[in-house]
């Protein structure tokens, strides 16, 4: 796990005396040995938080895990979080789906040498819902989150207590990621080295949830909410129960449904979350159901690109294969939530109001020359081109266009804004390909990654009233994303 990265840190931020904080946390980034398989300990690098104020329902961490404390605040307060870098290299920490200030997003141009502390400090404006942090180092993202750094962070508000969902013991996150081993129990990420690029993507031959292969939840015969999170660097899930029970979705990325949604299976790439319903109270003690991956044609995901290794994964890209066991183990020691029929409304952004309808904003999404591009360009630190530009207060529209005839999928994400997307057209080319995923995809609330498919073109809109500052735009597939498929926006 060497590292050669220079001391080219930003210096770090200091907590401001004038904000007031409602939750303070200190989050330290470090090298740690967790036991993962049977047999020896395995090396990660991950997040250990440690609560400075606030109650301590607000970080909970996983025992024995290489995944960060869930964290949980409520829509409203002041946070303060203090990112200290014990690693041996750089790192900066992102909240992906937050509306935070330029100086709280992780641009990597932020990034702090071991030994510097970078103090967050934002006020909580999304909803109640499910939202994830990870690193956002310079070409290290991958290989950062891969090692371990990821965690869950959790917002609550009053108009989604007053659902009366499922909450405490009945509420449970579930972080969805796949890895590989050595015979030493180690993790391996074998990137293929210099150009290889990421074709497909890491794609890994264990399937782990919150940190455990073989992953099993024991619960009571009552109703669950579980909250889904695509913490995989490159993998796209079609998740279902075996058993053949509808999927009842109440949630996505940017927080609870207008109303619930019952789906055969619902696809999940890569940053996503997808919050769901499970009633388990007509079940027997002692029955299981187990949450799986439906298969999918793998050709549209890359599988004849290659992994990044350049061998075929051991978990084919679109096999099928289990996710976790649900096993009920206990009576229901209250009685179980309901579900309303509605949820949160949704009052979202119209194309009247948008600046550029007549002309959307577009993102061609292609390999070229061994990198990973946006229009053709890569990422590049600190620079905007004049049509990275946009004003705030505006609404816009965006389409990604993954029309390159490159068959892998690109699961697009943007910080800052959350969007709505508001269509999505197939050239034909991948049709039926496509069909083996699309009636999953959950397009209905608000949305900060959307999975854009080979010969797909995806129309969002989007709104810049949050905060002014640089910001990113860029691919969920981290080997994508490290390769070049990422670019600088300005709000101004
Ligand atoms: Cu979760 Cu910029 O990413
Ligand atoms: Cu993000
Ligand atoms: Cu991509």
């Amino acid at each position: 796990m060497g590292s050669d990265s220079v001391s080219t840190g930003s210096g770090g931020r200091d907590a401001s005396p004038d904000f007031a904080a409602d939750v303070d946390i200190e989050l330290t980034a470090l090298m740690d040995n967790v036991p993962i398989l049977s047999g020896s300990e395995t090396t990660v690098m991950r997040y250990n938080g440690s609560l400075i104020a606030g109650d301590a329902s607000r970080l909970v961490n996983l025992p024995d895990n290489y995944l960060g404390p869930v964290i949980t605040v409520r829509k409203g307060e002041n946070v303060r979080v203090r990112l200290v870098n014990s690693l041996t290299e750089e790192t900066i920490l992102h909240w992906h789906g937050l509306r935070v200030p330029e100086h709280a997003d992780g641009h990597p141009r932020l990034a702090i040498s071991p030994g510097e502390t970078y103090v967050y400090e934002f006020t909580v404006i999304d909803p109640a819902g499910t939202y994830w942090f990870h690193p956002h180092t310079h070409g290290r993202t991958g290989y950062q989150a891969y090692y371990g750094m990821a965690g869950l962070f959790v917002i609550k508000d009053d108009a989604e207590e007053a659902l009366g969902l499922p909450s405490g013991a009945y509420d449970l996150p579930v972080i969805i990621q796949d890895r590989s081993f050595t015979s030493s129990n180690q993790l391996s990420y074998d990137t293929g080295g210099g150009m290889m690029g990421g074709m497909a993507g890491f794609f890994g031959d264990r399937i782990l949830v919150n940190g455990a292969v073989n992953a099993s939840l024991s619960l009571e015969a009552n109703s669950y909410r579980l909250r889904l999170l695509n913490g995989s660097n490159a993998r796209v899930y079609k998740l279902a129960w075996n058993d053949g029970t509808a999927v009842t979705v109440i949630g996505t990325d940017g927080g609870l449904l207008p109303a619930p949604l019952t789906k055969e299976y619902v696809t999940l790439a890569p940053g996503e979350r997808i919050d769901l319903f499970v009633d388990l109270s007509g079940r027997a003690i002692g029955s299981e159901i187990r949450l799986v991956s439906l298969s999918y044609d793998g050709d549209a995901f890359g599988s004849n690109m290659g992994g990044m290794s350049g061998s075929a994964p051991a978990i084919s890209i679109g096999s099928e294969f289990a996710v976790m066991s649900v096993s009920v183990e206990r009576v229901a020691s209250s009685s179980p939530a309901t579900l309303s029929a509605s949820l949160i409304p949704m009052v979202g952004y119209s194309l009247e109001e948008a600046s550029n309808s007549s002309s959307p904003r577009s993102f061609s999404l292609y390999m070229q020359h061994g990198s990973w591009t946006m229009n053709g360009r890569t990422f590049e630190m600190d620079a905007v081109a004049d049509d990275e530009i946009v004003r705030f207060g505006d609404t816009e529209v965006w389409e990604y266009i993954n029309r390159s005839g490159q068959a892998v999928a690109h699961p697009m994400h943007m910080h800052e804004a959350r969007f709505q997307v508001l269509d999505r057209e197939q050239d034909g080319s991948w049709r039926s390909a496509y069909a083996t995923v699309s009636d999953g995809f959950v397009d209905g609330g608000w949305k900060d990654t959307a999975l854009v498919m080979p010969g797909e073109k995806v129309t969002v809109i989007l709104k810049f009233d949050s905060y002014s500052g640089l910001f990113l735009n860029h691919c969920h597939n981290l080997e994508h994303h490290d390769n070049g498929m990422m670019r600088n926006f300005r709000i101004e």
